[in-house]
């Protein structure tokens, strides 16, 4: 018990491995690694890929889990235990910070939803009108318009609301709960990306998107942004900087083996990344479709362009194996994000679980709204299209590419030289047969905080030169279409902030005696 309220535990070390491994591969597996290989140059991405994962994937992980473990404690507690108030406080920031990802995050699962739905029929019509941008029928091509109609409709709400209740369903009895969902979802994930992996490349020419995916263009690993794509890609996947392993870990029994653990989570991740590029290049390039380097395009457009051409039926199968694919494998992940969340408000105020639940599901459902918003602010689409769309777009830049190295490079720092990086590795090493080299101390403080450092720099410094993130964007009828990136800047910067320094200093609740 963290403090009078039971935590739970996991009931198998079975469950617990799908439960992170359910988190960790989620839709950054299934469609944002291929559109980062793409957009990066296919095979080149698999050099800074590997040596994110080596370098700082793989130690970021065991350190995420060793720390949860160590600690029996939610993230701002745990860190709050290390290096006192400024511990807890990064907890908070990197939680807040990461309810940001978790809101616009499940609105995306709402939007998979929508699309589940359109998979019955709806969306393999060549063409649907979209009244809301000015378009009639025949004017866009299909799932395109399907995609944008359901965008500018108030029905997006509804889905969101769903995904949201699933969630809060899914956490509801803590441990008992999420092992009962992820150990029927985890199983058949991998079932359903091994069939889409056969039909992919057993069609004629499948085997020539997997040769693209292995051309190597050396040139691009020069460029620094194929590095930071790369590290926040490892970061997003490995769902570290989210507080999510600590709070997993924190779960699990006094001896088990946290280094065992983590390379077995990383590999089962990136296992799951590597087969599922294999499954979407070869589906794109069957057809000659060239994907667009955008995330959401690969998911919405263009891997659905690509089984719309399956002839009769198998189109309506594969729709709906592909879309409930990437709702099961987002839901496991999502589950993952609100748990790392509740969990440390019961730790922090010592209520029982049940007085979060409603709270969490109607704060969570208004945040995942504004991302749904289905007002018009770029009639031509020529970036976003809707309101909710852009507010999405704007702030993943700055809580998915920023925030989440900003909390890995802050966590080595704390754990590193705080807490002591050889404590860490003393906790790790009497716990697993695989023994940490000494070296791992020195990754911890010094490489890790030093790459991120680095990458960190570079990327604030072309934001600088070419102008602040969506400074381009076309957003039209809104009073602050002007400032409206400067304003999602201000929030993120002002709001995790503000809102970790009020958690920090409240009272926590009383242990129960
Ligand atoms: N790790 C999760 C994903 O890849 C968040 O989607």
């Amino acid at each position: 018990m963290a403090n009078g309220v039971e935590r739970g535990q996991w009931k198998s070390k079975l469950g617990f491995i799908l439960a992170a491994s359910g988190s960790a591969i989620g839709l950054g597996n299934i469609v944002f690694f291929s559109a980062n290989a793409y957009k990066y140059g296919a095979g080149a991405f698999y050099l800074p890929y590997l040596i994110a994962l080596m370098v700082i994937g793989i130690p970021v992980m065991i350190l995420e889990l060793g720390l949860g473990h160590s600690q029996k404690a939610a993230f701002p507690e745990a860190l709050g235990r290390i290096a006192g108030k400024r511990g807890e406080f990064t907890g908070w920031w990197a939680l807040i910070n990461a309810g940001f990802i978790t809101m616009y995050y499940i609105t995306i699962l709402g939007w998979v939803l929508g699309m589940f739905i359109g998979s019955f029929g709806e969306l393999w019509k060549a063409s649907v009108a979209v009244p809301a941008f000015g378009f009639s029928e025949g004017d866009l091509p299909n799932p395109y318009a399907y995609f944008f109609n359901m965008l500018a409709s108030w029905k997006t709400v509804l889905f969101v609301v769903i995904v949201w209740i699933a969630n809060i369903i899914s956490i509801s009895g803590g441990t008992r709960t999420i092992e009962r969902v992820v150990k029927v979802s985890v199983p058949l994930m991998w079932l359903f990306m091994i069939i889409l992996i056969i039909r992919g490349v057993t069609l004629p020419n499948g085997i020539e998107g997997i040769y693209l995916l292995f051309t190597p263009h050396f040139d691009v690993i020069k460029n620094i942004e194929v590095w930071q794509g790369a590290f926040s890609q490892m970061f997003f996947t490995l769902s570290l900087g989210f507080g999510i392993m600590a709070t997993y870990a924190s779960y699990l029994p006094e001896k088990s083996d946290q280094t065992g653990n983590g390379l077995m989570i990383a590999f089962m991740n990136c296992g799951f990344e590597f087969i599922a590029g294999l499954a979407i290049f070869s589906l794109l390039f069957t057809f000659a479709i060239v994907p667009k380097a955008s995330t959401l395009s690969m998911m919405f457009f263009v891997v659905p362009q690509g089984i719309a051409e399956f002839p009769g039926i198998s189109m309506i199968i594969f729709g709906l194996m592909f879309f409930f694919l990437l709702f099961i494998a987002g839901l496991t992940s999502s589950i993952s994000l609100v748990e790392a969340l509740i969990s440390a408000v019961i730790d922090k105020f010592n209520v029982p679980r049940r007085q979060v639940l409603i709270p969490a599901v109607i704060l969570g459902s208004l945040g995942s709204i504004l991302f749904a918003l289905p007002m018009v602010v770029d009639s031509g689409l020529n970036s976003d299209g809707t309101l909710g769309l852009t507010l999405l777009d704007l702030t993943d830049h700055w809580a998915f590419s920023y925030g989440l190295m900003i909390m890995g490079l802050i966590e080595c720092v704390l754990i590193g030289w705080v807490f002591g990086a050889e404590n860490i590795r003393e906790h790790l090493n009497a716990n697993s047969p695989i023994q940490i080299h000494w070296t791992f101390n020195w990754l911890i403080k010094l490489v890790i905080p030093g790459i991120i450092l680095f990458v960190l720099g570079f990327s604030i410094w072309g934001e600088y030169q070419n102008g602040l993130y969506g400074h381009d964007f076309v957003v039209e009828n809104l009073a602050v279409a002007n400032i409206l990136h400067v304003l999602v800047f201000l929030g993120w910067l002002i709001i995790p902030i503000v809102g970790a320094a009020v958690l920090t200093s409240l009272k926590a609740g009383k242990e129960a005696t």
